[in-house]
Parts: structure tokens; sequence; C-alpha cells
């Protein structure tokens, strides 16, 4: 295991099963083959709301948000991690060409074993970078975005749903929802 969250940025060429951590929609929604599945984490690493979408969850007129990783001392990232064949990712990359790299980074399962997993994440600066803003303004772009994987709302529920159901907390990700359920629930009485 390395010292820093990234060992390395692009994983070997072989035809051996690998790791694949997923903290976005990848833990309510896989739509591949794998031959395991099991909760973990990953360490140093945060989930932001701050990847634009023009592809998944909005258009380019009016771009969602989903979930990256920014780089965080001492944080903790929970999700789902999904033994696949090699294979597997080139479906991925396609699935989740919108400005996501490929990096190895260390995998914590929950049941205190260890590992190494592939993880997407989109860094700072790609063509579809967002960045930070509050939360009622991301539940706000959220609200009103939709794209072909169908409205953003759906894709932010669903993940805090999951993530809940893991038995985790994410102040970030539970602070846009609260907005975004109030949002709707003024526009509902108007
Ligand atoms: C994920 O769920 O881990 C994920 C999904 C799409 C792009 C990047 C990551």
């Amino acid at each position: 295991m390395s010292d820093t969250p990234i060992s390395r940025t692009r994983p070997s060429e072989s035809d051996q099963p690998l790791w694949l951590f997923g903290y976005g929609s990848l833990i309510y929604k896989t739509g591949f083959a794998f031959k395991a599945c099991r909760p973990a984490s990953i360490k140093g690493w945060t989930r932001r709301f701050w990847q634009g979408s023009h592809d998944h969850r909005g258009t380019l007129e009016s771009p969602g948000r989903v979930a990256t990783l920014v780089p965080q001392e001492g944080a903790v990232c929970h999700g789902m991690a999904y033994l696949i064949a090699p294979d597997v990712l080139a479906g991925l990359d396609v699935r989740e060409k919108n400005g996501y790299l490929r990096v190895m980074t260390d995998l914590y399962f929950d049941d205190g074993s260890q590992d190494e997993a592939l993880v997407y994440m989109a860094t700072e600066g790609n063509e579809a970078w967002l960045g930070e803003a509050s939360a009622l303004e991301i539940a706000q772009q959220i609200s009103t975005a939709a794209g072909p994987s169908g409205p953003n709302r759906d894709y932010l529920l669903m993940l805090a749903d999951s993530i809940r159901d893991m038995g985790h907390d994410d102040d970030h990700v539970e602070a846009i929802e609260q907005a975004l359920l109030a949002l709707e629930a003024n526009v509902d009485r108007s």
C-alpha cells in the first residue's frame, strides 16, 4: 500500500480481474457483469457534486451536476467495490467519457481487508468541471437539469438513499438533498 491516495494513474495492462470502486451512480446502477461486490472506502478523497454533466444528467444548454472526488486530508469516501474483468472498462470508458480519468488507489473493504482499486474521477480543470458552489446553488442547478440518463434530481436522490442504505453519512450529499427537497416542496405549494 502507498502513503498517498493515488498509487498510479495508468492501471497496468492485464487480463486479471480487478476491483472497481464506485462512489456515484455505480453504487446503485451497474449495468455490467461483476464477480463480487463489497462495501468499501477509499482514503484521502471526498465526494463532491463539482462535475458538470452535459451528456448524462444534463445538456450543453443546461448541464447537470454529478459526483466526482476531490482530495482532502483525512477524508474517507464510502462506496461499493466490484470485482470485474478488465474488458468491462471499455464500456465504462464510453459511459463515463465526460471528463473522467481512471486512477488506481488503495481500497479498504468494510470488513477490514485491503486491496487496490480503479476509480473514475474528474479532476479540476477538465472541460466539464463546474467546481465549488453552495448546497442551494447546486440543488437549484440539479432541480432543472435532465439528460439522456434521466433527471439530475433522480441521480442525487438515488445516491443519497444508497449511501444511507450502506449505513453511512455524507454531509455534502445530504445538504444538497435537503436543499433540493425544500425547493421542490416550495414549488409544489405555489
Ligand atoms: C462512480 O459511481 O464511481 C462513478 C460513476 C460515473 C463516473 C465516475 C464515477
